[in-house]
């Protein structure tokens, strides 16, 4: 009889310590770099090796920046026509992916790849449709910490339960990983998947355009601020562990660095994925300035995960507030037009609020500091009222103190 009990005692404990493998996977917004954004399917194990190198060398890694993620095109055509494992191309890994997998840790950093939940990814890769456990199994085998997975070919199938088998069968792999979802918002899964996986997409691809569509005939791509106009209303869907994700980013990859400030921050205000999307071998100094922000990534990763409400949207100018935890709020003032605009804003007289969060900023009776965390310079306080310019397609984002 003891024995009976010893044996359950033991069986139960190994099952919650198997639950508390999954537990606190991303208490703040994953941060890392992808390569879809730059490379697609061009990608190797030499440009693997050299940015693991230089998310180190650059000062990334010491920013936040953990998770290298492979996307589309890591894999071979076909299947192993034998145990039906999924093969990385021999072209581009000739070493294999375990190779590859171990020096990314070996740099202390973190490891991701990209499957599909279709019969094909979406660049016509073999996808996981009925291989889910099998593929499960091979990621945990890999012993990488991240998957991507996309909804590409996907022909009746429901996007709930085709992300929540593949979650279950992360969890009976028994290996700790990231789950993110890829299915661009197209079921609202900020409604259902915070049990599902730890990150969402809330729109379709992003693109090095400041605002509007990128039209590609038969699909588009959406400009960052048109992103950051479908991001309104979903404050309330994320926190410590489940995260919306307005697609990776588009710093360092062509628009001007006003406008990369814009995207940073406005992400950063989002409490969103930080995932670098450019070719961080060639970026200049104002990219690796932008992407190794301080002041602003505390914001990103600020431990209550309040994501940014918007407070106000007139004449092309934005203004977005975000509580912080310890009773610092961050703001973010967007000028989303082509010509410089002049702001003012009376602290004491505006009404800052939010219900959900139960938040009041309540400049009236308390007085903040204003730190600009692009000049790093302090700007006074909340008791004055603010008068500033705003050039075109740029930015002014403060921490208010308490
Ligand atoms: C979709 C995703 C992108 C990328 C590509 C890869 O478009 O939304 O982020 O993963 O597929 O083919």
């Amino acid at each position: 009889m003891k024995k009976n009990c010893l044996i359950i005692a033991l069986l139960f404990a190994a099952i919650q310590m198997q639950a508390q493998k999954f537990q606190g996977l991303a208490l703040t917004p994953p941060m890392g770099w992808n390569s879809w954004n730059t490379f697609q399917i061009n990608i190797s194990e030499q440009l693997v090796k050299q940015t693991a190198d230089i998310i180190v060398s650059s000062g990334m890694k010491n920013a936040g920046y953990t998770y290298l993620v492979l996307d589309d095109g890591w894999m071979a055509m076909q299947r192993d026509s034998i145990t039906g494992d999924l093969i990385p191309d021999p072209k581009k890994f000739p070493n294999g992916m375990k190779t590859v997998i171990d020096y990314v840790h070996g740099k202390g950093l973190k490891f991701g790849l990209y499957n599909c939940a279709g019969t094909k990814t979406c660049a016509g890769y073999p996808g996981t449709r009925g291989y889910e456990y099998q593929d499960a199994r091979f990621y945990a085998s890999l012993n990488i910490d991240y998957l991507k997975y996309d909804w590409c070919n996907t022909d009746g199938m429901t996007t709930k339960e085709a992300y929540t088998t593949m979650s279950k069968a992360i969890k009976a792999a028994h290996h700790p990983i990231i789950f993110s979802l890829c299915e661009w918002g197209s079921s609202q899964p900020w409604q259902w998947a915070k049990e599902v996986g730890q990150l969402w997409r809330t729109t379709g691809d992003i693109s090095n355009l400041f605002d509007g569509i990128k039209d590609y005939g038969n699909w588009h791509a959406n400009g960052m601020m048109t992103i950051v106009d479908m991001q309104d209303t979903l404050y309330k869907y994320s926190g410590p562990g489940y995260w919306n994700d307005p697609d990776m980013l588009e710093v360092g990859n062509g628009m001007s660095a006003n406008e990369d400030r814009v995207h940073f921050s406005a992400w950063c205000m989002l409490a969103a994925p930080l995932m670098a999307g450019n070719d961080i071998r060639k970026m200049n100094k104002e990219t690796v300035a932008i992407l190794t922000n301080k002041d602003a990534i505390a914001i990103d990763q600020d431990a209550a995960g309040m994501q940014a409400f918007k407070y106000s949207d007139k004449d092309s100018l934005q203004t977005w507030f975000r509580p912080l935890q310890n009773g610092d709020w961050a703001v973010c003032f967007i000028n989303r037009s082509g010509i410089p605009k002049n702001i003012s804003f009376d602290w004491k007289k505006e009404n800052v609020a939010n219900a959900f969060f139960n938040k009041q900023l309540n400049a009236a009776v308390i007085n903040y500091k204003l730190y600009d965390v692009w000049t790093k310079k302090d700007m006074g306080s909340t008791a004055n009222q603010l008068n500033a310019v705003i050039p075109g397609h740029d930015v002014l984002m403060f921490r208010l103190k308490k």
